[in-house]
């Protein structure tokens, strides 16, 4: 595998294989092979967390980090992405790991030129698979299994990188995927996967909530000036009251930042059925396994023979 772009590129074998290799980094099984590599992190959207571990994750693998600090490149006199990451790649960087708000940033490097291996930290609206990859393995080490879970993701679906990754990696996986928020967000993508359902609902029958956060800077104007925290948390929102209602071990998750008082009460953010900060936690190892598996020679490639699109 040369670059890691969307959950549509990987069989559930690769990520079993990936959560697999995060677990051994995470109990100190293995070792990286990826000293004297060099990585940059091209963030041109925020980012505190998936840039972090990132961060983090090169560091433990003992990768040399070179700054890219996107408000001050030569983009901003017109350089093309395809001309930014060629030309660090001809200095000798290995890994370029690249969040971008444009939908499918990556097509514009594809089937060029290029050898460095890409990882995608999240384009636009469309995909985020080192936070699907992190959701996975948090719950694989929660469950150890997927087939058949019942997963109800609650928020701004259509704005949601993570649900249009989560949704259709956790129904390949087999579990059983529905809906909850806005009427508005359940657009035909997430009616091919799964049926929407009350908030309350979801919380007595689901195993895993996971909930999504309002994406405000993604609205239209109109969109936000109608918009009531007040009403959208008691219609949507998970306090003490709905943790309540589930099961005993059921998981309560969401990708961050967190909007207290809108998606999510105070009080549930930490409480025991809240997997967010393992999802953190979980996110340096997992990241570690992508970069590994690209850079590190812990190769998995299931079908040698067969070609791939990325
Ligand atoms: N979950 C996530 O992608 O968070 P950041 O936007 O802070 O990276």
């Amino acid at each position: 595998m040369k670059n890691i772009l969307s959950m549509s590129q990987l069989s559930n074998e690769e990520i079993f294989d990936l959560i697999n290799l995060a677990m051994d980094f995470k109990s100190g099984k293995v070792q990286s092979n990826c000293d004297n590599k060099f990585a940059m992190n091209l963030f041109f959207e925020d980012s505190t967390r998936t840039n972090t571990s990132f961060q983090v994750a090169e560091a433990k693998l003992g990768i040399k980090q070179i700054d890219f600090d996107a408000r001050h490149s030569s983009v901003n006199k017109g350089e093309s992405l395809y001309d930014t990451i060629k030309t660090v790649e001809s200095m000798g960087v290995n890994l370029a790991v690249i969040r971008h708000k444009k939908d499918k940033f990556y097509e514009e490097l594809l089937g060029k030129n290029l050898k460095i291996h890409l990882i995608n930290a999240g384009d636009g609206t469309g995909q985020h698979p080192s936070q699907s990859l992190l959701d996975l393995m948090t719950i694989y080490e929660r469950f150890g299994y997927f087939e058949g879970l019942k997963v109800g993701i609650i928020g701004d679906l259509k704005h949601s990188r993570v649900a249009h990754s989560d949704a259709q990696a956790l129904t390949n996986l087999g579990a059983e995927v529905n809906f909850g928020g806005l009427n508005d967000w359940y657009s035909d993508e997430f009616k091919a996967i799964g049926p929407h359902m009350e908030v309350d609902e979801l919380c007595q029958e689901m195993d895993i909530v996971m909930l999504l956060r309002v994406q405000h800077e993604r609205l239209a104007d109109d969109e936000n000036q109608n918009f009531s925290k007040e009403s959208y948390f008691k219609q949507f929102g998970i306090d003490m009251r709905r943790v309540e209602m589930m099961k005993a071990d059921t998981m309560i998750m969401h990708p961050a930042p967190i909007n207290r008082g809108v998606e999510i009460a105070d009080d549930v953010v930490e409480c025991g059925k809240s997997y967010i900060f393992k999802q953190m936690e979980n996110g340096v190892y997992m990241r570690m396994a992508m970069i590994e598996s690209l850079l590190g020679g812990k190769q998995f490639d299931n079908d040698p023979d067969q070609e791939r699109e990325f």
